[in-house]
This record gives C-alpha cells, sequence and structure tokens, in this order.
C-alpha cells in the first residue's frame, strides 16, 4: 500500500493524499446515507452505512486511503456519558465529569461496547481496494479529556483548564483512565483490521508548553509507544493541532507527525523531519479556489519534495460545503506533481 509505505519512508510511485473529514456533509452521497440514518451517532452504529460512507471518498476523489467512518466521542459516549449533537453547536454531554465521584461512575471497558465500530472496520477491509489503506482513529486523551469536562465544545476551556491548576490529581485519574480506554479500543480496531491508526489533539493548543506536555503529550506517546511494541508493522500518526511553539520538545516513539495548517511546514521538516514522516498540511480554506489550492500544494511539494518522508493532507477538516470538484483536483494534482 502507497500509503503504509510512505509512513515508513520508503519509496512510493508518488506522495499519497487523504484528507482528514473526508467523509462528510460536502460530499451528495454522505448526506443521502446520512439522512437514512436519520442522524449522525445512528450512521456511526450502523456498521453498513458506516462502511458505506467511509468507501465514498475513495471512490468519489480516489485519496490512497480510507479513515473509518465514526467520531473521537464514542468512547466517552460508551462510557456512559449522555452525547447528543445539537444543530449550530456541535456534540454536547449533558452530564460532564469533573470530579473524582463523576470519574468513578464512567464504565472502564468501553472498548467492550464499540462492536459496530470493529463490525464496520471488517465490511470496509473487505470491500476496500488491496493497494488502498484504511485507517483508524481515536481523539487524544486530553481532546477527549476536553470534551467530557466542559460538556461541550468550548472556546476558553475554563473549566478543564482551572481543574488543571487546582485539582491536578483529578486531572491525571482522568486521564489515565482515558488513556487505558483508547489503547483497547486501537487495539480491537488494530486487531479488526485496519493498516494504520492516527490519533487526533485538536485542542493541543489550549495548554501553556509545561501543561500540555504533562497532561496531554505524555498521554498521547504513552499510547503510541504501547502500540508500536505490539504492533511494528502498523504506522502511528499523532496530530497535535496548532504546537508549532513546542516542536523542540516534541519525543517519542511513532511514525507520522502530523502537521496542522498554523504550523509552516518548513519549520517542522527543520525541527522533526529526520525523526518523522510529516503529513500535511494544506489550509484547508483554500480547497474554496482551484488557484489558492494549486498555489498551496505547490508550496508544500516545494518545501517537502516528492520524495519519502511527506504524506499529502490538510491542515484540519474538510469544510461541509466545499466544492467536491476541487477536492477531487486537489488529489489528482498531488499525485501528478509527485509522480516519479
Ligand atoms: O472523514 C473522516 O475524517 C472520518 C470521520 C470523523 C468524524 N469526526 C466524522 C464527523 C473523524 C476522524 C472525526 C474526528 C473528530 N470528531 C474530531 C477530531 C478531528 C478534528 O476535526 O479536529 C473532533 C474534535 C470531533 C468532535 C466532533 N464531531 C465535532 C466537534 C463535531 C461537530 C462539528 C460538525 O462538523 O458538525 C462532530 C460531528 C461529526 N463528526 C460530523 C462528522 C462527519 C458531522 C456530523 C454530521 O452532521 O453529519
Amino acid at each position: 500500500m502507497v500509503f503504509i509505505d510512505a509512513c515508513f519512508r520508503k519509496k512510493t510511485p508518488y506522495t499519497p493524499i487523504w484528507m482528514m473529514r473526508q467523509a462528510g456533509r460536502y460530499l451528495p452521497q454522505y448526506m443521502e446515507v446520512r439522512n437514512k440514518a436519520g442522524d449522525f451517532l445512528t450512521l456511526c452504529k450502523n456498521p453498513a452505512m458506516a462502511a458505506e460512507v467511509t468507501l465514498q471518498p475513495v471512490e468519489i476523489l480516489d485519496v490512497d486511503a480510507a479513515i473509518l467512518f465514526s467520531d473521537i466521542l464514542v468512547i466517552p459516549l460508551e462510557m456512559g456519558m449522555d452525547l447528543r449533537f445539537e444543530k449550530g453547536e456541535g456534540p454536547v454531554f449533558s452530564n460532564p465529569v469533573r470530579t473524582m465521584e463523576d470519574l468513578e461512575r464512567l464504565y472502564d471497558y468501553p472498548e467492550e461496547r464499540l462492536t459496530y465500530v470493529y463490525e464496520t472496520i471488517k465490511i470496509v477491509r473487505k470491500k476496500l481496494p488491496k493497494e488502498k489503506a484504511l485507517i483508524g482513529f481515536s481523539g487524544a486523551p486530553w481532546t477527549l479529556a476536553t470534551y467530557m469536562v466542559e460538556g461541550r465544545g468550548s472556546k476558553t476551556y475554563a473549566t478543564i483548564k482551572k481543574l488543571i491548576y487546582t485539582d491536578p490529581a483529578f486531572m491525571h485519574a482522568l486521564m489515565v483512565k482515558v488513556t487505558e480506554a483508547i489503547k483497547a479500543y486501537l487495539v480491537k480496531q488494530i486487531e479488526s483490521g485496519v493498516n494504520a491508526v492516527q490519533i487526533f489533539d485538536s485542542w493541543a493548543s489550549a495548554l501553556e508548553k509545561e501543561k500540555y506536555f504533562e497532561f496531554g503529550w505524555d498521554y498521547l506517546v504513552d499510547i503510541a509507544q504501547f502500540l508500536k511494541e505490539r504492533y511494528p508493522h502498523i504506522p502511528v500518526i499523532l496530530f497535535p493541532k496548532g504546537i508549532a511553539g513546542y516542536l523542540d520538545d516534541i519525543y517519542g516513539k511513532f511514525d507520522v507527525f502530523g502537521v496542522d495548517w498554523s504550523t509552516p511546514i518548513d519549520l517542522a521538516k527543520a525541527k522533526l523531519g529526520e525523526k518523522y514522516v510529516l503529513q500535511g498540511n494544506m489550509e484547508p480554506t483554500r480547497l474554496y479556489s482551484k488557484e489558492a489550492t494549486k498555489e498551496g500544494v505547490e508550496k508544500i511539494i516545494e518545501i517537502m519534495g516528492a520524495k519519502p518522508g511527506h504524506i499529502f493532507n490538510l491542515g484540519h477538516g474538510m469544510f461541509p460545503d466545499l466544492p467536491v470538484e476541487n477536492a477531487k483536483y486537489l488529489v489528482e494534482l498531488v499525485h501528478d506533481l509527485t509522480r516519479r
């Protein structure tokens, strides 16, 4: 698989590409299945339908990898938290976790209840062309904790940050519980057939450096190291968003570092490019314009070269109203400009 070879810095015929949030509302075919399911969570829990939307971007865009269709929040959901997706607001938990008693009420083994995810993986891997990879994923402990404590998306992360400074023992207990659940969940995804895993630390930039390493990165690389010891052939991709200023301190055993759009890729290359394969990082908003897309692609390829060490991706997720045609154009352009 071109994508897997690229994760291990092997020679490939071109630079592979996939896009974060490549399955979603910008695809009319996705909207059709989602409307049939009724709502997003029902879609996630229906393996046949979730498999269908996982495969759509591979068929429509010819990306080199499919990413499992699910959500990072299924772990807290299956720990017993009550999750709703509200129009215009995104995810909401009506019973946030803020005390030791709240934490003790959570179920310790959500991976046992996530069987619909493993079923989806098995269906996708059966239907996906052999040369295309299937990426499994999870949220990072820190990013999951922000939703579990705040109860919803947040601009300030005031509640969870206050707990970091006022009750670090509780915060570490929460992080340990979430970290163990993620390990068990990713093991089950791998055993079900995913070819690589990505862990999304979307809200890494909410913490000052010292606290990010203590409550975010240290737990994240603990998961990566746990997986690499058991599954050396499965690439592990880490995506901590918005931490350009912390690159000097990045450490750990994993394969691919996901570069977000706010981190200049030349900086990431200088600091991390020898140690890790880099994935990224075109600003997703460029996809509204073909010219802006071409300019973005050329700039990144000029820096990373048409050679091993780079996987093309966006620097964060796609938007729901992006023109599909431009996404197709991006995939073709990256393949054409990097063919060797
Ligand atoms: O195509 C893919 O990338 C695979 C599927 C995927 C989804 N969510 C589907 C989804 C993945 C990998 C995610 C990860 C995810 N979910 C993250 C980390 C990545 C990132 O974007 O930083 C986060 C923070 C979440 C939490 C989440 N889920 C939010 C904030 C929202 C609401 C925002 C929105 O776009 O409506 C979701 C819902 C969600 N997850 C949708 C999809 C396709 C939209 C649901 C719909 O309306 O159909």
